[in-house]
Order: structure tokens, then sequence, then C-alpha cells
């Protein structure tokens, strides 16, 4: 498999075994699919925050992602059936067509996979824009998850909508069960938001996190951090699975413990 594009990022792996390798070899043999447990998708969350828990500056992630965080999450993009985010992030981050490079979705495909993963977006008003890039691009499928009626009109993408009955509220769980069973998506790639976080962290629907620590410290009172304001009646443990440096950021792959998550980290990446 070529690999363009990456030959700016190079990670160390740290642990467990010490490695240099490109994104794409990060993720390689990952097969999150294959780790599904019978009743919902395997679910993977990336994110990013500072060394003092900052999720955002300014309202973004924009001025803490770096070069290889944005090539790791690309790289996680071409490894799942499905992306979903939450409408505020969705809104925010101004999302587009998940899987722009056509090298990358070529990867995607040698991985079994379809060319582009399907978007999910999790919203409960339903507020979502039209003139979202990811809305307006025609080769996009999008899945919405709410329990709002109505649709969001002037779509080009392929949208369509998974509701609870009438009348129940939005169970999270019982929706990643028909993500799986009605739209066969085995993999997620969560990307936050934290209030969406907050929701399936707590419920036990995230298996692994993927996080990465950017060598910075922005301080704020009340900052967002990447559970928002949950307070958890216990901590989640996590067990390190894998830690990776590039230009003094680290890149961990968690584990969630949980009794939905098997903790052996996989086949090794070469
Ligand atoms: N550091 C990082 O890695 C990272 C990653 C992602 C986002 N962020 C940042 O986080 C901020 C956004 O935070 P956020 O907490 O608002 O993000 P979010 O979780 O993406 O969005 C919240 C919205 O998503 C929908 N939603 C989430 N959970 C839901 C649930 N259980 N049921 C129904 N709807 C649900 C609701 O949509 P409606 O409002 O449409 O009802 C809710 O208002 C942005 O500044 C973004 O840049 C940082």
């Amino acid at each position: 498999m070529t690999r363009p594009h990456e030959g700016a990022v190079l990670l160390r792996r740290l642990h467990p075994d010490p490695a240099t390798l490109t994104p794409a070899e990060v993720v390689d043999g990952l097969d999150l699919a294959a780790r599904a447990p019978a009743d919902r998708p395997y679910v993977v969350l990336n994110m990013v925050a500072t060394a003092d828990g900052r999720a955002t500056v300014a309202g973004r992630t924009a001025p803490i992602s770096s070069l290889a965080d944005r090539r790791l999450f690309h790289a996680l993009r071409a490894s799942v059936d499905a992306v979903m985010v939450g409408a505020g992030t969705a809104r925010v981050e101004r999302y587009g067509r998940i899987v722009r490079d056509p090298e990358l979705r070529e990867q995607r495909t040698a991985r079994g996979l379809a060319a582009d993963p399907l978007a999910i977006l999790v919203s409960a008003s339903l507020r979502l824009p039209a003139d979202l890039p990811l809305l307006q691009d025609a080769d996009s499928r999008v899945a919405i998850i709410t329990a709002s009626a109505g649709e969001v009109a002037g779509c080009a993408a392929q949208v369509s909508y998974l509701r609870p009955p009438p009348g129940q509220a939005l169970d999270l769980a019982e929706m990643l069960g028909r993500v799986r069973t009605e739209l066969g998506v085995r993999s997620i790639l969560c990307e936050g938001g934290p209030l969406l976080n907050a929701s399936l962290l707590p419920a036990g629907l995230i298996d692994e996190l993927y996080l990465s620590i950017a060598p910075a410290l922005a301080g704020g009172a009340g900052a967002l951090t990447i559970l928002g304001d949950v307070a958890l009646a216990q901590p989640i443990d996590l067990e390190l699975l894998w830690l990776l440096e590039a230009e003094g950021e680290l890149f961990a792959r968690y584990a969630v413990c949980s009794e939905h998550t098997p903790l052996s980290p996989g086949p090794s990446p070469p």
C-alpha cells in the first residue's frame, strides 16, 4: 500500500514496543470491526487536549491540533465503517466530507471498507444548518440520530434518520444497536464533542479512547474538557494500550474498562 502525503509525519512508539511508524502503519491491523460486541458497533473516541486538559482554545480545537494529530485522526477515519459526531461539534467545526483524500479512500477500500465512511450526526433539536459542507456533499451518506420530527431541508447529501418510537426519549444504546442491525455498521470513530462523550462514556458505549496530549498549557477557569461538566459517579478506568510521540506531543490509546471491552491491544502494527 503506498502512503503518499505521509513523509512529513513519523511517530515514535514508546509503548508497548519501540518503533517508528507512519500514521497508516499505526492503524494497520487494528481491525476494529472484528472487536464489535454482538449488540452494537465497536466505538472508539478520538480527542485532543492540552497538557492541562483543555479541549478547546477560543472555542476551537485547531489551536491545539498539530499536523501529526490531524494525520492520525485521518488515519483512524480510514479504518472505520462510520464516523459519529455531536451536532455541536459538527456546527462549530463546520464538518465536511469525512474522507476527502483519494489516497485515504483507496486505503479504505484496500481494507475492505466502503470508500467513504457513513457520517452519523447526533442531534436532539435537529438544528443542523443545511449549508453545513457535509450536508451539501452529494457523495456523503449521513445518518442523523434524533428524537425530533421533521427533516433538514435542502441537503445534497444522502441523509437518513434514525429515531426512537414516537413519544420515547433518545436512548443512545438502543440507537447504536440499530446502527449495527439496520445500517450494518460494525465500527465507529466518535469525534466528540464533550456533551456526546458525557452520554456515551458513563453508559459504557465507548470501547477505546485515542487521546492526543498537546505539549501546551492553556489555563482558564471552568474550561471545556473532553467530558464537559458531567460528574461521574466514579472514575472510569483506562488501560494504556499504546503511547506514541511526535515533536513532544503524546498520543495515547486506552481501552475503556467496562464489561463490553476486550482489553488486549490486538495485533501489533509492523
Ligand atoms: N478537543 C477535542 O478533541 C474536541 C472534539 C470535539 C469537539 N470539541 C469542541 O467541543 C465544542 C462543542 O462541545 P459540545 O459539548 O457542544 O459538543 P457536541 O457533544 O458535539 O454537541 C452537543 C450537541 O450534540 C447533540 N447531542 C449530544 N449528545 C446528545 C445526546 N445524548 N442526545 C441528543 N443529542 C445530543 C445535541 O445537539 P442539538 O444541539 O442539535 O440538539 C447537543 O446540543 C466545540 O468547541 C468543539 O470545538 C473538541
